[in-house]
């Protein structure tokens, strides 16, 4: 604990004390069917209270039925329903000394009518619509329903009171109905809610008061708010600066928690690994709205993701607490591990966003890549792991997510592994991943995994050592393994083949055709020649990753897809759209959608468009795969005839997919053997 000057020190807010200086930040989960908490939701948070969170504040949670947050499902504030409910995660969190409290919302234009079963309309300030939500133009509001609305927000809050929560958080940032109002971005009113920063304040400032008058003065009450839209002609830090020195003179804010953005900028607000945001990267912008503020505590935001990092940051005068979010999602235990000075344990977040962002947006249940165990706690949860009655001998085959995470857990339950990787570096496709520019964050986890494994004194890797038709009896022999994890991953398919034509390329063995693994492996193979096209199915970072690599080093580059866009669809779930498009843009990467190789020739291909088949030409010098990808499960079978012992499949071994089921595979089959 000494190592850190700020982290530990208690910190006031209300009539609260906080006994550290992490906050588990406030995120959507979708862990609410019918809008209410079930068990797996009380487990979520009662996981991170238990690492030891000084304060935890649910996400985003509608307080008005008629905007229930479609497509998202979140705490329903509007019924007395949900105090139930609350009031379990509540004792959850108390169980261990956690103050709770609740963020309340109204979506205003992020009310997705196609998504809500009663079609409720989106309302906004002003008939402008959401740039990212196709032909959803809002409603606006009159004075009368403004007033309706913020005595929802009041109603709301009083629920969370008798819930037995601690406080509530307005959410006044991120384009939602409050912030919308205050940017003249989406405000283009003229009456007393419109126009001047004093009138586009009046909504949040009424808000503030209406919910402390009827929560009084010993329940706390904060706001969340963006310090700047980071659109030309939205607000500025300035502009905030002046709306939180308003709100404190009001005196109705017991703290003030200060984020960033609009859904416009979300790969600001948000930001994944390949933003180029810097851990921290918001303490400047918090640090201007903190200088406006006498006596209010400050909460900041932003990737951080080492103790630290919250200890500097507070040590600045940036803010007087960090609020995390992802990493906390990864890693429950960061506080306790910190106190403990156990950092080379904790779990770093990857940022690839893609079992948290992506999985809201996809009308999932949070989860985290890295962490099986997160939203699935009561399964996998920090005391769900139980030692083995028998600790066995363990052969794993392959050292690549499944092999280790199967190996990490393995060992937490007692048993003995051994690893063998024919390659000679741990990290199968990740390692790839990382080698693409401004993608190499996901090694921290990866060095994790390892460090996990070969710290445990029960986990030996052998690197460059390959299980073959001629040695495997030999290996079998010697190592005597009680079971066997085959975990040998996946590989692309260098033939070409897809889903679109279901055959190999004709021309896919020319000596100018490469698979991206060629391009990413650890031994790069072949000269790529000037003219670069690369061929995506994926959909997923690889195709815009290589673009961006090699036309960084000079080369022209193409990107064919059959999807109607590059990434389509992954990107945005991802966070990725704005800093990856802005990349190809200023790299020149031309860009060729719902198309697809007829044939490779010397010098050319033929590609036709999918839905006119038209043909054309393009003259090449290299040709890129980034199409399906084959299981490599052929020494399974091997392995399978030749043991004596059970076999198993996890991770790509068995189907080629995400990062996030061969950890999930790995860590539930390292939980029954
Ligand atoms: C899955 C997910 C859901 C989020 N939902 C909310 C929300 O409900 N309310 C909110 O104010 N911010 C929300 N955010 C933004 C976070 O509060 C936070 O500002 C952002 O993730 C940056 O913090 P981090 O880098 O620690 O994750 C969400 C973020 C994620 C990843
Ligand atoms: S899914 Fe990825 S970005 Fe989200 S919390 Fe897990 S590691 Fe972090």
């Amino acid at each position: 604990m000494s190592e850190y000057k700020y982290l530990f020190q208690p910190l006031k807010v209300g009539n609260l004390v906080l006994q550290n200086r992490v906050i588990f930040g406030p995120h959507v989960t979708n862990h609410w069917p019918n809008h209410l908490p079930d068990d797996r939701t009380v487990a979520y948070y009662e996981e991170r209270a238990k690492g030891g969170v000084g304060m935890i504040i649910i996400g985003a949670s509608p307080v008005d039925e008629t905007a229930n947050y479609a497509p998202f499902v979140q705490c329903g504030l509007w019924s007395d329903d949900c105090i139930p409910g609350l009031r379990k995660i509540a004792d959850a969190t108390h169980k261990h000394g956690t103050p709770l409290c609740v963020q309340l919302v109204h979506p205003g234009i992020h009310q997705e009518p196609e998504y809500d079963p009663d079609g409720h309309v989106a309302v906004a300030p002003s008939e402008i619509p959401a740039i990212e939500i196709p032909f959803n133009i809002p409603k606006e509001l009159s004075v009368d329903e403004i007033h309706e609305i913020q005595d929802k927000f009041a109603a709301a809050a009083e629920r969370a009171q008798k819930a037995g929560l601690d406080g509530v958080e307005i959410h006044g940032a991120h384009g939602y109905l409050l912030s919308a109002f205050l940017t003249p971005l989406k405000n283009k009113r003229t009456d007393q809610y419109g126009g001047s920063l004093e009138n586009r304040a009046r909504f949040l400032l009424e808000v503030m008061s209406k919910v402390r008058e009827r929560v009084g003065p010993d329940f706390v009450v904060g706001c969340r708010i963006s310090s700047s839209d980071m659109i030309d002609g939205g607000v500025e830090p300035e502009d905030i600066a002046k709306v939180a020195a308003m709100m404190e003179a009001a005196d109705n804010m017991d703290f003030l928690h200060v984020s960033v953005g609009l859904y416009r900028s979300m790969s600001v607000m948000i930001p994944s690994h390949v933003s180029g945001l810097e851990p921290g990267y918001q303490a400047d912008l918090t640090a201007e709205i903190k200088a406006a503020m006498k006596s209010t505590p400050v909460f900041m935001v932003g990737r951080i993701n080492d103790p630290m990092l919250v200890d500097r940051l507070i040590a600045d005068g940036s803010a007087d607490a960090c609020v995390i979010v992802r990493e906390l999602i990864a890693e429950p235990e960061f506080v306790n591990k910190a106190k403990e000075n156990r950092i080379d344990d904790i779990r770093p977040c990857a940022y690839w966003n893609q079992s948290c962002l992506a999985h809201i947006f996809m009308g999932m249940r949070v989860g985290c890549q890295m962490n099986a165990a997160a939203g699935n706690e009561l399964k996998l949860g920090k005391d769900t792991l139980v030692k083995a009655a028998t600790p066995k001998r363990l052969l794993i085959v392959g050292a690549g997510p499944a092999g280790l995470e199967t190996a990490r857990v393995a060992i937490e339950r007692g048993h003995q592994v051994t690893i063998f990787e024919k390659g000679t570096e741990t990290g199968g496709q990740l390692n790839m991943m990382a080698r693409m520019p401004g993608r190499s964050e996901v090694r921290n986890w990866m060095d994790w995994l390892l460090r996990q494994v070969e710290s445990s004194g029960k986990g030996d890797i052998r690197l460059g050592s390959e299980i073959t038709a001629e040695n495997i009896d030999e290996i079998l022999a010697a190592e005597a393994p009680d079971e066997i994890i085959v975990a040998t991953g996946a590989r692309a398919a260098a033939d070409g083949r897809s889903s679109v034509t279901t055959e190999p390329i004709p021309g896919h063995d020319l000596p100018h055709v490469f698979t991206y693994e060629d391009l990413l492996g650890a031994e790069p193979a072949g000269e790529i020649g000037k003219r670069v096209l690369i061929v995506d199915e994926l959909a997923d970072r690889i195709a815009p990753g290589i673009a961006q690599m090699l036309a960084d080093a000079g080369h022209d580059v193409e990107i064919m897809t059959r999807w109607p866009s590059i990434g389509h669809e992954s990107l945005v779930r991802w966070g990725d759209l704005a800093p990856v498009y802005e990349a190809l843009d200023e790299l020149g990467v031309q860009t060729t959608t719902d198309s697809w190789l007829g044939s490779i020739e010397a010098g050319y291909v033929t590609a036709f468009n999918i839905y006119s088949m038209r043909e054309w030409q393009i003259d090449v010098d290299t040709v890129i795969f980034s199409t399906m990808k084959y299981a490599n499960n052929a020494l399974a079978k091997l392995i399978g005839d030749r043991a004596n012992v059970p076999v198993h499949l996890v991770g790509d071994a068995i189907a080629p997919r995400q990062v996030a089921d061969a950890v999930a595979d790995a860590t539930k089959l390292a939980y029954e053997i």
